[in-house]
């Protein structure tokens, strides 16, 4: 059939799934598809219909396409595409419901709480600890986060995250190792753990720096990694994710794993990270476009 890659869209991340929908459709035409590609942000949703797709390639990232508005148009429309449904797309892009989610299914993740500009600052410390981390609710690449460290700097970081987004959230820090686990179909790839040498992973390590190690094996035990694994995809299952998509972790110091976040449509650029776990597993860029848009039709 006739696949549209959609990619671009308003959302804060546009840079970024231009990058990934551009290779993704490299990719697609490389393999023999028949493939356009489509900035939402130019024609809107009309435009995108006027393309007459089989199918639709999902590609951008945050609110306004990873976030289940496109798929809702979608289902409507009877067209299949890639990734996660509704329900599951607007859940992973609210990182406070997710948790929510996690926590009543037992799965563990850090503490958090919602912030508000009349906030008891003191009360946010004392509840979570120092460092904690503030973030905008729904949005994704590190955009708007800080890792506060000291009393006095938390209401400039709600300032900077409230920027970006209607919600804000707070987090207890997990001093210790960040892990990331790519979901392909029902099965795990090989866990992957970041290492930012000066730093923490934000939009300039995940995106323009070359400083950033990508431990590849990940260097946990098998069984750990196999602990590491089953949790993520639990995590994955219980949001009701379908497709692919990819868990972030962080491992205390006293070898405990905390979920973070799930990403519906994870970066799909050369520095991304699902791409370089399916390399590691033999699955080369070009099949694992082919195998994510196969699991459109499922
Ligand atoms: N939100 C970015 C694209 C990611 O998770 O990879
Ligand atoms: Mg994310």
């Amino acid at each position: 059939g006739h696949v549209v890659v959609v990619y671009g869209g308003h959302s804060a991340e546009r840079e970024v799934s231009l990058k990934s929908g551009g290779a993704i459709l490299a990719a697609l035409q490389r393999g023999g598809v028949d493939a356009v590609g489509y900035d939402l942000a130019k024609g809107g949703l009309a435009g995108l219909e006027a393309l007459s797709p089989d199918i639709v390639f999902i590609a951008l990232h945050g609110r306004g396409g990873e976030d289940g508005s496109l798929q809702g148009a979608l289902e409507l429309a009877g067209l299949p595409y890639t990734g996660s449904g509704v329900l599951a797309s607007a859940l992973g892009m609210d990182k406070l419901r997710t948790k929510a989610v996690w926590q009543s299914m037992g799965l563990p993740t850090p503490e958090s709480i919602s912030l508000s500009a009349d906030m008891d600052w003191s009360a946010v410390v004392e509840r979570l600890g120092l460092p904690l981390v503030v973030k905008p609710v729904h949005e994704g690449s590190t955009i708007g986060i800080t890792i506060v460290r000291d009393h006095g700097e938390l209401e400039k970081a709600y300032q900077d995250a409230a920027g970006f987004d209607t919600r804000v959230m707070a987090e207890r820090f997990v001093v210790g190792d960040e892990f990331t686990v790519s979901v392909l179909g029902d099965r795990a790839l090989p866990a992957i753990r970041v290492e930012v040498p000066n730093g923490f992973y934000d939009y300039e390590a995940k995106y323009l720096s070359n400083d950033t190690l990508y431990h590849l094996p990940c260097g946990l035990s098998r069984e750990d990694e196999e602990v590491l694994a089953s949790l993520c995809l639990q995590a994955f299952e219980a949001v009701g994710c379908e497709g692919w998509g990819r868990v972030d972790v962080m491992r205390d110091a006293d070898n405990r794993f905390w979920l973070l976040e799930v990403n519906t449509v994870p970066g799909m650029t050369d520095h991304s990270l699902v791409p370089q776990s399916a390399a590691y597993a033999g699955i080369d860029f070009d099949d694992l476009v082919l195998r994510i848009l196969a699991t459109a039709q499922e």
